[in-house]
């Protein structure tokens, strides 16, 4: 079968089709004839830093949607011939991947498999930034940082879907200014400065819940757009900057609380939680018409094309790999 590995970090030329053996399930795990993998940002770090990368040559991929090719000896819930959606610790740029059966998911009827692989992990992580770290609640303002992005886009709909009180998203162009307006989105504010905009757009208050994925300047830029018993949740390092560590003066004069999140980190560490999380999300979004446009379809051999396109900071929406 054919797959994408890349041999040494490095920009998306690294990226190269290789033929491998198609893999086989063993126990607890589940082998998947792909049709589509989404692209994710983290597998872009994954290809320029190495994040989560343990060994080289590396086969990067973490959500697949397809069809049950084979069980291993123990899965009982799944069948041959099913449609399901996969969360994976890499290798889904393939057109086989193996992945456990805790984090594969029977496809709804009301969604086909590549809408299945637009929403997965987006919606999973959303969702759980909102409703379990956040703890949003009704009439809150909500501010999210990479509004256009793929995570940005289900998570201005979760917010409104949830009954946040106003929904307010940050991206780094004016050009990508429109596009969050019709996924939730009350207000797009655009730059750096961002924290400024949203204390004026609040009359001083600031925001309830700043979710950021950008870390650094972006992340301390967040924290200081909260309102009293605010809550900042970070979920990425997308700028590679140093961490930062909060102390009570950061933290305790506005009652204010610093979290984080990783689906990946729960995916390894409970995948049952996980399985959970994510069969509520899919009930969320089917209950609330919550959708993502897939704004570029890739073949496995321009999944470089797909990565530059990430990273280039222009993309909106989902990019899928379109493997069967
Ligand atoms: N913790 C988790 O469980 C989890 C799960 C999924 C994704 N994530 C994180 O969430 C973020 C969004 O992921 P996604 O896959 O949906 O990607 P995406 O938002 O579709 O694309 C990445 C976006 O990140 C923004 N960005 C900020 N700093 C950047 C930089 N230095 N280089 C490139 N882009 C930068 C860009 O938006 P602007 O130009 O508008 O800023 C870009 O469009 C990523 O940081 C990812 O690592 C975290």
């Amino acid at each position: 079968m054919r797959a994408v590995a890349f041999e040494k970090l490095g920009g998306p030329e690294v990226l190269q089709v290789v033929e491998a053996p198609t893999p086989e399930p063993g126990p607890g795990e589940v082998a998947i004839d792909v049709s589509w993998a989404g692209v994710n940002f983290a597998d872009a770090k994954a290809r320029s830093v190495g994040y989560r990368v343990d060994t080289l040559p590396f086969r990067p991929g973490l959500e697949v949607s397809g069809t049950v090719r084979a069980l291993g000896p123990d899965v009982t819930d799944l069948a041959v011939g099913q449609h399901v959606f996969a969360m994976l610790n890499g290798q889904g740029y393939a057109e086989t991947a193996i992945a456990r059966a805790a984090t594969t998911f029977a496809v709804p009827e009301a969604l086909d498999l590549r809408d299945a692989a637009a929403l997965g992990t987006v919606l999973a992580t959303g969702y759980a930034l909102l409703h379990e770290v956040a703890r949003v609640r009704e009439g809150e303002t909500v501010l999210v940082q990479g509004a256009a992005g793929g995570v940005g886009t289900v998570t201005g709909q979760l917010a409104r879907a949830a009954g946040a009180g106003r929904v307010l998203g940050v991206v780094s162009r004016p050009e990508k200014a429109a596009y969050p307006k019709d996924f939730g989105y009350d207000e797009v504010l655009v730059g750096e400065d961002f924290d400024e905009q949203a204390l004026r757009a609040t009359d001083g208050r600031g925001v309830d819940i700043a979710l950021d994925p950008v870390g650094g300047e972006s992340w301390r830029r967040s924290v200081a757009a909260l309102a009293r018993f605010g809550r900042a949740v970070s979920f990425g390092n997308a700028s590679d900057a140093e961490p930062w560590s909060a102390g009570f003066a950061d933290v305790a004069p506005r009652g204010i609380s610093v979290a984080g999140f990783s689906i990946l980190g729960l995916a390894a560490s409970d995948p049952t939680r996980l399985r959970i999380l994510t069969e509520q999300a899919f009930r969320e979004a089917e209950r609330a018409n919550i959708t993502v446009p897939v704004t570029g379809e890739f073949s496995l051999a321009d999944a470089g094309e797909a990565h530059r396109l990430l990273e280039s900071r222009a993309s909106t929406g989902k990019l899928l790999l379109r493997v069967r």
